[in-house]
């Protein structure tokens, strides 16, 4: 199923999420190809990846998504961003909770809330 928006071309992109249950005190990265549209922000393809293949990815996802709050930090590539206003650029991305945060599930943090 494609998650295009109209007027955009969609893409295919693979991406290395870091997956980690809410009770344990490791994770792992795990590979998905996920299809968005070209100009989609991380959050975008979070929610596409979770629709297209896990329901259970946690994820900060109900926030100001305005680049205000913060809530969305995360490692993209490596560096700090906030999801909200990163911009996925390419054909691949690895996306990974911030530094410094106890991590809740997944990519949520606990300075992200629930
Ligand atoms: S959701 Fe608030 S800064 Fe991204």
């Amino acid at each position: 199923m494609s998650d295009s928006a109209p007027g955009r071309a969609t893409i295919t992109v693979a991406v290395r999420v870091w997956r980690q249950a809410p009770d344990a005190t490791v994770g792992r990265f795990e590979r998905y190809l996920v299809e968005i549209a070209q100009g989609d922000h991380v959050l975008n393809l979070l929610a596409a990846l979770r629709r297209q293949h896990d329901p259970t990815l946690c994820y900060p996802d109900h926030f100001c998504k305005i680049g205000t709050c913060g809530a969305c930090a995360l490692l993209v590539d490596g560096k700090p961003a906030l999801g909200c206003r990163t911009l996925v650029a390419g054909d691949t991305i690895e996306i990974a909770p911030p530094r410094g945060r106890a991590i809740l599930a997944d990519l949520l943090s606990a300075a992200s809330g629930t």
